[in-house]
């Protein structure tokens, strides 16, 4: 049978900046999760990401820190690009939006729209300033608020009073690179026709239904609703692609048109054929992951230009994200609240990657938002790794080491089995296929919880069972028979949680159970529903797997992870 090709996408990370875990569960984390329960699944699975090179925020940092936006933005995509290894974010390519592939898609995806007659031409006023000879983006310019009177209020909106106003009510407009006045100038730009696009969309949307999330189908209707209106897409910076068109020299496409055909070229990057098995044949199914400030810009934006083009697949699924707070505030970098990724570049042995990869988890915001405290992270250390997880492979394997010397001469008898022994093969046959229908449905919590809960199982099976009472009363074989089937168990489990924390299970897989082959690799989750351990079964080893966290070594985690990322001292 010829398996199904699926491409996964996490949202395209802007480069002014280095992520916190709000942007890793926001997108990052979540994809990983899919994109490697679709390899393991046997899915023909491709999954994408890169920086977004482009856009104002990298170019006012630049310009603050006196450096060329080239430089910042290389730097910062490979610390990105770091980070996001560290974390095993199994990405195939982490490419950027700054490359020559892209920005060959970029103009011909343009030129094709204009030629189909889906761009028009208009003017547009803006702050202007003379002295730099150059238009200034709502964050370039400042001004007296005309609502508070506030004297530091950006281009468009204040934030003393919150109110947002059109350019011609600042008052005293200044530059912000030189602090002379800005004035207000007209300016030719290009236009992208939502409109026209607006009855195909809906017809798309509606499509959709049943298999996006209710609240991301919510808001591409409200869009919808709402009527979208033609979207100027040039911008008068010096950073972007410049637009292929006579009378445009000083201007660039607006970060938002090109950084969504990012994940095209950057498949294409990857090699020609994948570009042209998952996005030009129809059959191809693309999952974007993406934050909940992006949800409109691909169920409505993005989606619109591809039906104008024709040439390229839409998604499949839009898997919106909600936002994640920390203990009840929000993430701010300035005042230092928050958990930073920048401690993971220097490896820092506190950390370890899977239990943290595990704790978010269970805080993907997926219907809701949701909250960071690090006392769920210890708690989920402590009672579900610890607790559920490693101590049935601890326990189990620990036996194994001490009655039978490391060794399993054991062939399971179909005859000789009690109740609670077929309830735990039942478990074994059917708690697999629980598991994958949760993350099939990108419901991660779900299937981590299902996951933890297959744990207990077995935990509840060895109390039940009782090996140690079984040895005492020197009934070896039902000893066996029982710590045989948490094996196996322990290899299932393995499989099914590789998801979420690949490195561990690989570890537990190869130095303690002692099978051969990866727990990771691509079409594995057939074998999570067999019994895999064969007679004469040598185990490896026995290790705590994941470590207690007390308050002590809580308040290092917290501490090293507190401290955010300051671009000043890197550059
Ligand atoms: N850079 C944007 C952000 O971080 C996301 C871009 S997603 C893409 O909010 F689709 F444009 F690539
Ligand atoms: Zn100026």
């Amino acid at each position: 049978m010829k398996k199904e090709k699926r491409l996964i996408t996490a949202a395209l990370t802007y480069v002014n900046n280095i992520p916190h875990v709000g942007h890793i569960v926001g997108c990052h984390l979540p994809a990983d999760i899919f994109a490697r329960f679709c390899r393991s699944y046997g899915y023909d699975t491709t999954f994408v990401g890169g920086s977004d090179m482009h856009g104002t925020p990298s170019l006012v940092t630049a310009q603050e820190l006196n450096i060329p936006v080239e430089e910042l933005t290389g730097k910062l995509h490979e610390v990105h690009n770091q980070i996001y290894k560290k974390l095993n974010i199994s990405y195939d390519i982490y490419s950027n939006t700054h490359t020559k592939t892209h920005e060959k898609i970029t103009t011909d995806f343009f030129l094709e729209l204009n030629k189909k007659g889906f761009i028009s031409e208009g003017e547009t006023e803006m702050f202007y300033c003379e002295h730099d000879n150059m238009f200034l983006p709502d964050r370039f310019v400042t001004g007296t608020c005309p609502k508070c009177g506030y004297e530091n209020a950006n281009g468009d909106q204040c934030e003393k009073c919150d109110s947002l106003f059109s350019l011609n009510e600042l008052k005293d407009a200044k530059c912000k690179v030189c602090g002379k006045p800005a004035v207000l100038k007209k300016s030719k730009h290009i236009f992208l026709n939502l409109s026209k696009g607006t009855e195909e969309l809906d017809k798309w949307i509606e499509t959709k239904k049943d298999i996006w999330r209710p609240h991301v189908y919510a808001e591409a209707k409200k869009w919808v609703n709402e009527g979208l209106k033609d979207r100027c897409i040039s911008r008068d910076i010096t950073w972007g692609f410049p637009i292929p068109l006579e009378g445009y020299e000083n201007k660039v496409f607006y970060v938002w048109f090109d950084a969504p055909i990012g994940y095209i070229s950057i498949t294409k990057e990857l090699s020609d054929e994948k570009y042209k098995n998952l996005w030009q044949d129809r059959d191809a199914k693309i999952y974007n992951f993406v934050g909940k400030d992006n949800i409109q810009f691909h169920t409505v934006f993005f989606p619109t230009m591809l039906l104008e083009n024709g040439n390229y697949n839409l998604a499949h699924n839009v898997v919106g994200l909600n936002f994640l707070n920390y203990e009840g505030q929000k993430f701010s970098k300035s005042k230092k609240i928050g958990v930073f990724c920048n401690a993971l570049i220097d490896d820092n042995p506190e950390i370890d990657v899977d239990a943290l990869r595990a704790y978010l988890t269970t805080i993907i915001p997926e219907n809701r938002d949701t909250d960071y405290k690090w006392e769920d992270f210890k708690n989920n250390c402590n009672s579900e790794l610890v607790g559920k997880y490693g101590n049935l492979f601890n326990r189990s394997l620990n036996m194994i080491k001490s009655y039978f010397n490391c060794k399993l001469d054991y062939t399971l008898d179909e005859n000789n089995l009690n109740e609670f022994d077929q309830e735990l093969l039942t478990a074994i046959k059917e708690m697999p296929t629980k598991i994958a229908e949760s993350f099939e449905k990108a419901e991660l919590r779900e299937a981590y919880k299902l996951i933890m809960n297959y744990a207990s199982i077995g935990n509840g099976y060895l109390e039940k069972s009782a090996p140690w009472k079984l040895m005492k009363e020197e009934k070896v074989e039902e000893a066996k028979k029982v710590l045989y089937l948490c094996l196996n168990l322990c290899a299932s489990l393995c499989i099914v949680a590789s998801p979420i924390i690949p490195t561990k299970v690989k570890e537990l897989w190869s130095n303690q159970v002692g099978l051969e082959g990866d727990p990771t690799a691509v079409d594995m989750w057939q074998y999570a529903s067999q019994l895999l351990i064969k007679n004469g079964h040598e185990i490896k080893g026995v290790q705590p797997i994941f470590e207690r966290i007390d308050n002590e070594k809580l308040e290092k985690i917290k501490a090293i992870m507190s401290e955010p990322y300051e671009i000043k001292e890197h550059f």
